[in-house]
């Protein structure tokens, strides 16, 4: 099976699109697949060009005002004409995320792609919507840090005492089941998608979120994008250093 693994967001690094393509390849180890970015007009004749010849394309994307970007609009009314010319018959699969945390905000936006389908001759073989996008790429980010700075202390503590204390042993759990726990949801979707993509079927749609309450999720979100604003959009970059646009 040819799968096409399409990161739509403009982001040209980073980003929650990417993050959850990143979750979905380790779900299909082994498959053959191929990963591009589609995240401007630049992109769209090298994947145009792969359409004809794939059984599946999963594409990642933001959700952008209750609907798709404009360059994935774009791109869709090319590959219309592109899919006429030469017949594209592939099953499509999407994973839409937002900001905010209901997942089920996606819903128009996975009808968008399934209208889309019905128009250019491919199949609609469903997606997923996933809330709290950005909070989960984040915690993508920070947990593998701090995990990584346990380590770092259990690796110094062990070469210099000969041993690892109970502390560290249990900050790491910690940190691990949180990720796990705040992911389980998404993770559990992206299981049962990429099953899907697997096993050549549809898929019903699927709505999940980051697993923390809406009560705590507005106002940590809200910290976030004020300091978020304060370095125009590119908080976690400039803490990292990194700059996420070309
Ligand atoms: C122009 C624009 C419009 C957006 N519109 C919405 C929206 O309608 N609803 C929502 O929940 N999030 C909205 N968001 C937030 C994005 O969906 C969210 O940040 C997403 O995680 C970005 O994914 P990416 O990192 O893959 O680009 C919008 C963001 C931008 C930049």
């Amino acid at each position: 099976m040819n799968l096409l693994i399409l990161n739509a967001s403009p982001k040209k690094k980073g980003g929650a699109s990417r993050f959850f393509s990143g979750l979905f390849r380790l779900f299909l180890p082994g498959s053959r697949k191929k990963t591009l970015s589609l995240s401007s007009r630049q992109d769209f004749r090298r994947t145009l060009e792969l359409l004809p010849d794939m059984d599946a394309v999963c594409l990642f994307v933001p959700l952008y005002v209750d609907g798709l970007p404009s360059h994935v609009v774009e791109f869709l009314v090319q590959a219309e004409e592109y899919c006429k010319a030469r017949p594209c018959r592939f099953r499509l699969y999407a994973v839409v995320n937002n900001g905010f945390v209901e997942g089920g905000q996606n819903r128009p936006a996975l009808r968008m792609l399934q209208a889309w389908c019905e128009r250019a001759g491919a199949v609609w073989s469903g997606g997923v919507g996933v809330g709290g996008g950005v909070m989960l790429q984040v915690l993508g980010i920070v947990c593998p840090i701090l995990i990584g700075v346990i380590l770092l202390q259990m690796a110094l503590s062990f070469f210099s005492a000969g041993a690892v204390s109970g502390e560290l042993w249990r900050s790491l759990l910690i940190q691990i089941f949180t990720w796990l726990f705040l992911n389980s949801s998404v993770l559990f979707c992206t299981a049962r998608l990429a099953s899907a993509v697997r096993g050549v079927r549809a898929l019903d749609n699927l709505f999940t979120r980051v697993m923390i309450p809406s009560f705590l999720f507005i106002p940590i979100a809200d910290v976030f994008m004020v300091l978020s604003s304060l370095f125009r959009g590119r908080f976690i970059f400039a803490l990292l250093g990194r700059d996420n646009r070309r």
